[in-house]
Formats: structure tokens, sequence, C-alpha cells
């Protein structure tokens, strides 16, 4: 088992019409129950650590965790630093050993975007390991900034981009967005499929990203909210939507909400009816499971990557 790059996952997704995850880790728990999930389905994984993850576990114990599901699944996982800010967070990514960054250079000018860029990837590829770079910018809440609206990528610039920088991969945004409010309360969910369809037009083969693609579970925001939680308008994209992107170049489907949701539902429902309880053992079991009951449903029902490690 060895962590891996995502070039041969995506080339398979690409031709088998399928997308494979990109998971957020934080702790053990969340590890394990993404893992075991795609251990159950044999599907393949990307397991990926933003900036405030490597804050909150540090670098070292979210390596060695990974290292550890590799051997308990039998499966290898590619390791991707979540929206990395510059040069520096990537290189240290990249030296302690993970496969896979993001440079995210979206809020630069195009030009200082694919300096960058090109720049990670000329250090990532010397090294072995594969960078994804951003067009484009979601709306929504990412490490502590707010974006109130989106900047759809323009289909016209992503040619030049890959071109310069070399990139093995490009997220772009069509509407997605980070966090549990993606829709206005009474907007109906809708993405730009005219601009996914316009940049693979331009890009054949080229794996495309989703960032922001969590369905933010309608079950488990009931759940959040029967159990004293308050988030009325929490609002995700349909299932069926990431479907049909995951069927044509969308390569990678970034989920953390429905990971938090699904933790979080599961340890409120706990304490409303296991009040007395507190070794956090009680708790963290079942929201493990939530946690590989929920990925499961994402690899089947959206991603559509059973049995394809
Ligand atoms: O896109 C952002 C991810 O949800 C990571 O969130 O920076 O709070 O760990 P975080
Ligand atoms: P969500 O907030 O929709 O789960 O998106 C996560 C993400 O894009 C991580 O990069
Ligand atoms: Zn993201």
């Amino acid at each position: 088992m060895a962590i891996i790059t995502t070039t041969e996952m995506f080339k398979k997704a690409y031709e088998g019409g399928y997308a494979v995850g990109a998971f957020n880790v934080n702790n053990m728990e969340i590890v394990q129950g993404i893992t075991e999930a795609a251990k159950e389905e044999n599907a393949p994984l990307i397991l990926q650590v933003s900036a405030g993850a490597r804050k909150y576990a540090k670098h070292e114990y979210l390596l060695k965790l990974v290292e550890a599901a590799m051997a308990d699944t039998g499966l290898s996982f590619a390791l991707h630093l979540d929206h990395g800010a510059d040069f520096e967070i990537c290189k240290s990514c990249i030296d302690g050993g993970f496969s896979s960054v993001m440079i995210d250079g979206s809020h630069f000018p195009f030009e200082e975007n694919i300096a960058l860029t090109k720049k990670v990837v000329e250090y990532a590829h010397s090294k072995g390991c594969v960078v994804e770079g951003e067009l484009g910018q979601l709306a929504g809440v990412e490490d502590d900034v707010n974006v109130a609206d989106h900047s759809y990528t323009d289909p016209g610039q992503v040619q030049e981009f890959v071109e310069k920088t070399n990139v093995d991969s490009l997220a772009i945004a069509i509407g997605t967005s980070h966090g549990a409010y993606k829709f206005k309360p009474g907007q109906k969910p809708q993405l730009r499929f005219d601009i996914l369809e316009e940049v693979a037009r331009r890009l054949p083969g080229f794996p495309i990203v989703l960032h922001g693609a969590s369905s933010v579970i309608p079950e488990f925001v009931e759940t959040v909210n029967k159990y004293g939680g308050k988030m009325p308008d929490a609002i995700g994209i349909p299932e069926d939507m990431l479907r049909q992107a995951a069927k044509g170049a969308v390569c990678k489907i970034n989920i953390d909400s429905d990971l938090r949701l699904a933790m979080t539902a599961s340890i409120r429902e706990h304490f409303s009816t296991h009040p007395a309880d507190f070794d956090p053992r009680q708790y963290l079991s079942p929201a493990r499971a939530a946690i590989k009951e929920m990925v499961k449903r994402k690899i089947v029902n959206v991603l559509g990557c059973a049995g394809k490690a």
C-alpha cells in the first residue's frame, strides 16, 4: 500500500464516467469512517487536508492516520493539500509525504495565478507529485473568508491556463459553494452546466474538479435542528446534479460539510437520548458509523465509483 497520485484515478474516472470523492479529514474517527466506506465499496479515494486541519491535528498525525488507514484497509489513497494558499505550504506538504496539492490562486489576477501555479507545478512534478489549480471563485465560507458571490470560470481562459502552467487538474466555479448555505432560502438550486460543457470541450480528456459539492443532506439538517441545532436555511447541491457532473469531465468532487453534518447530527442525537454519557467513545462510535454510511451513499449514488479501486 502506498500514497498514490491522482493521475491514474482521474484517467479511469474520466473514461468510466464517474468521479472520485475527495473528503476532508481532521481526526481519527473521520479518517476511519471514510476509509472503511471506501473499503466496503472497493472505491478509489482522495483524502484531503486543509491548512486549518493541519493546524488542528498537525501534519504528522494526519499523515500517520492515513498510513494506518491504508494498512488497515489494504487500499492505496491519494493524500492531497486542499486550498494551498502559497508556494510554501505546497512545498511543505510535497516534502512531507503528500501526493497531490492544490494551489489556490483563483483570487489573483489571471497572469499572477498562472505564475504561482506554474512555480508549484514545477516543484511538485520534480518530486513526483501532482497539482490542482483553480480558475473562477466560489461563493461561501472557506477558512474564515466569506465570499458573497460566485465569479464563474471563464471558459475562454482554461486552455491558456492549463498550457502555461502544466497543471494536472482544474477546479472551476459553476455555482457550487463552500459551507452549508449554498443557495438563498427559496432559491432553486442550479449549476452552470453550460460552463462545464464549454470547459470540457476546450480541454478534452482533462480532469475537472468541483469544490463546495456537499449536498448538505436534508436528513442530517433535520436531525441537527430537531436536537437543538439552528441551521434552518442549510441547503446544498442536489445529488442528481452532482451525478450528472460526475458522468462528464468532473473527476474529483470535494466533500467536507456533509462529513461535519453527519458527525454533528449523530452527536446531537446521541446526547439527547443518552444525556448521562460522558465517555467520548460512546458518542464518537455512532458518529464514525454515520460518516461511513454517508460516504458509502456518496460512492454509490453520487460519485458512481463503487468497485473502481
Ligand atoms: O474548502 C474548505 C474545506 O471545507 C476545509 O475547511 O479550512 O475549515 O478545514 P477548513
Ligand atoms: P463543502 O463545503 O461543500 O463540503 O466543500 C468542501 C470543499 O470544497 C473542500 O475544498
Ligand atoms: Zn474547496
